[in-house]
């Protein structure tokens, strides 16, 4: 889901291109003409490097990413984007966020809008559909095609997306590691948790000085992500500017709390993101849950969620 920047803009359909990355999700959606924005990419700059070498080989015409929500998928295929935005070695670079229960009509409407035809299917029987979409795409030359957060698997064909040698390529991410085998990827990389660079993460996203004795504390948080960088950046967010020692403490303590929740879900990221919440006032809780309600990267309309608020 994503906040409509700002409605009234003119230059609405055209900034939409970017997207601001500050936040997990934010502004998703399609585009063609700009780099993306992104936050700086901490710990997984081989993966951008991995996928390179595939492409500049030109046999791997499908590279698949998989790993757990929040790992850094989307993080990562942004910079991907941009650099492959960058070079000469692409003309064009399409970027689509497929999401959940997304069905092959939907994605051909994602693809032709990123393509920059939205009216590619204008009049157009169900069936000519892939056919028209077929056509149009077999006319691009080094093409790369970035398929964001799928849940299932399309056959191509189905869809209308040629893949060749010199003309669309694909790159797709997805939670499951089948979903890229069934989608029949010639390689696929798996994005894992941080290591060291958890702490880089933290620090980076915080922005202010740990004390020493904060410090401490802070690692012992940042240990509690469990390396996921979802986590490490809602955490920093929510402990940004906090100078109480003793409110650090307690989130670590909260962090470490059983609690009420499995402790299969201790593991993940909720409690991090219940954290979160609390720390939130009243009015921002409100906006999370009614932003909560619309479908999974959709477009919120700034002024319809003011309305909704008050
Ligand atoms: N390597 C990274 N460097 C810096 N920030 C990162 C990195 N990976 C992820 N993040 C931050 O974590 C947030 C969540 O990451 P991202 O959206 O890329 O996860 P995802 O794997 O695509 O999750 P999902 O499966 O839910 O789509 C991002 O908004 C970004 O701020
Ligand atoms: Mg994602």
């Amino acid at each position: 889901m994503g906040i409509d920047p700002d409605p009234n803009n003119e230059d609405n359909g055209d900034s939409a291109s970017v997207l601001p990355s500050s936040a997990p999700n934010s502004f998703a959606r399609e585009t063609t003409q700009h780099e993306m924005l992104a936050p700086k990419l901490v710990g997984q700059e081989r993966i951008v490097d991995e996928l390179w070498d595939y492409l500049m080989t030109n046999d791997i015409l499908r590279i698949g990413v998989y790993g757990m929500g929040g790992v850094g998928k989307t993080t990562t295929m942004k910079h991907l984007y941009n650099k492959v935005h960058g070079s000469a070695a692409f003309e064009n670079v399409f970027w689509v966020t497929v999401s959940k229960d997304c069905s092959i009509h939907e994605l051909q409407n994602k693809i032709a809008r990123a393509l920059m035809v939205p009216d590619l299917f204008k009049n157009a029987d169900e069936g000519m559909r892939p056919t028209k979409l077929f056509r149009h795409l077999r006319r691009k030359k080094k093409c790369l095609i970035i398929l964001d957060d799928m849940w299932q698997h399309f056959e191509l064909a189905d869809v209308g997306i040629p893949v060749k040698r010199d003309g669309v390529r694909l790159v797709l991410t997805t939670r499951y590691l089948d979903v890229c085998k069934k989608m029949l990827c010639q390689a696929n990389i798996g994005v894992r948790a941080l290591s060291d660079e958890a702490w880089a993460l933290f620090v980076q996203t915080l922005g202010s000085y740990l004390t020493p004795s904060r410090k401490l504390v802070a690692e012992d948080i940042v240990e509690e992500c469990k390396g996921l960088p979802l986590a490490i950046v809602v955490m920093a967010g929510s402990m940004r500017g906090e100078v109480e020692d003793h409110v650090w403490e307690a989130t670590l303590e909260n962090l470490k709390r059983p609690g009420v929740l499995e402790q299969s879900m201790k593991e993940s990221v909720l409690p991090i993101l219940v954290h979160s919440y609390n720390r939130l006032d009243k009015k921002k809780q409100l906006c999370f849950l009614i932003c909560a309600l619309y479908p999974e990267d959709s477009l919120i309309d700034r002024v319809e969620l003011i309305e909704l608020l008050s």
